[in-house]
C-alpha cells in the first residue's frame, strides 16, 4: 500500500454573494456552502488542505470574497483558490492574499505537485489559457521537480457531452491536453464550472469534475438545465506511487 501524501477537499462554483441572502437560481449559496463544509470537516478524516477551482463569487463583490474569506480561514489548513468566469480576479487576488489563502501558481505537496491554471477571459463565459499560462505548465512539467502532477483549471479540459455548456468550454483545451500527453507525471486534471461530477480516464490520465457547493447542471442536456441533485464536494486522496482514489459526496436531503 503506497502511502498517502494529501488528501484534498475539492469544492468549487460556490456562487457566493455579499449578502449571505444571495441565491443562484433560488439557491442560498452562503447556507449550501456552510452545509457542504460542516459535512466535510465533520467527518473523522480531514483534508490537509482546500482546493476551489473558481467561480468562488457570483455578484464579483469584495464582500463575497470577504465572506469565503471568513468562511474558509479558520479550518488550519492552506486553501488554493483560482478563478473562474464569474470571479473578479483582482478583487480575488487582494481579499485572498496571505495565508492560508494562494491563489494561482503551483503548490508543493511531497513528491506531488498542483499546477492552478487561470483560463478566465474578461467578460465571456468560455475560458481560454494564455500562451503563458501553457508555457508556465509545460515548464513546470519539464522541470521534473515532482514526481506527479494534479492540473487544476476552472472550465472543462475535455467536452462534456453538453452543447450548451461545451459552447462554454476551454476554448484551448486541446492545447492543454497535447501538453499534458507530452509529459508522462501528470496523473490528473479537475475542473469546476460544469456543476456536475464526470471521471474518465484517457492515456492514463484521470479527468475529474466536480459538483458544485450549490445547484447542479442536467448533464448530457444540449440546452441550459439544471439538475435536481444536491449539493455536493470531492474527496482527492495523492498517494506517492502516483495514485488517487477519489469520490464524490452528495448532500442527500434527509429521509
Ligand atoms: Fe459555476
Amino acid at each position: 500500500m503506497s502511502q498517502r501524501v494529501a488528501r484534498l477537499l475539492h469544492i468549487t462554483d460556490t456562487h457566493l454573494h455579499a449578502s449571505p441572502a444571495g441565491r443562484m437560481r433560488g439557491v442560498r449559496t452562503d447556507e449550501t456552502m456552510r452545509a457542504v463544509l460542516a459535512r466535510a470537516m465533520g467527518n473523522g478524516d480531514r483534508p490537509d488542505a482546500i482546493l476551489l477551482t473558481g467561480d468562488l463569487v457570483q455578484d464579483e463583490t469584495r464582500g463575497g470574497y470577504e465572506r469565503l474569506h471568513e468562511l474558509l480561514s479558520g479550518h488550519d489548513m492552506p486553501v488554493y483558490c483560482l478563478p473562474g468566469n464569474h470571479d473578479a480576479p483582482a478583487t480575488m487576488c487582494e481579499v485572498l492574499a496571505e495565508p492560508p489563502f494562494q491563489v494561482g501558481g503551483d503548490v508543493q505537496l511531497g513528491n506531488w505537485s498542483l499546477i492552478l491554471l487561470n483560463s478566465h477571459r474578461a467578460g465571456e463565459d468560455a475560458g481560454l489559457l494564455s500562451p503563458a499560462e501553457l508555457d508556465r505548465t509545460a515548464g513546470i512539467l519539464n522541470s521534473g521537480h515532482s514526481s506527479h502532477y494534479l492540473i487544476c483549471v476552472h472550465h472543462q479540459v475535455l467536452p462534456m457531452g453538453s452543447r450548451w455548456l461545451d459552447g462554454v468550454g476551454l476554448r484551448n483545451g486541446e492545447e492543454l491536453v497535447d501538453i499534458i500527453d507530452r509529459s508522462n507525471k501528470v496523473r490528473g486534471v479537475v475542473w469546476g464550472h460544469v456543476h456536475q461530477a464526470s471521471d474518465r480516464r484517457r492515456q492514463d490520465v484521470r479527468y475529474l469534475s466536480s459538483p458544485s457547493t450549490c445547484l447542479q447542471f442536467l448533464p448530457n442536456s444540449d440546452d441550459f438545465a439544471v439538475d435536481n441533485r444536491p449539493p455536493g464536494f470531492r474527496w482527492l486522496d495523492l498517494y506517492a506511487n502516483g495514485r488517487i482514489d477519489s469520490d464524490v459526496v452528495w448532500l442527500e436531503p434527509e429521509a
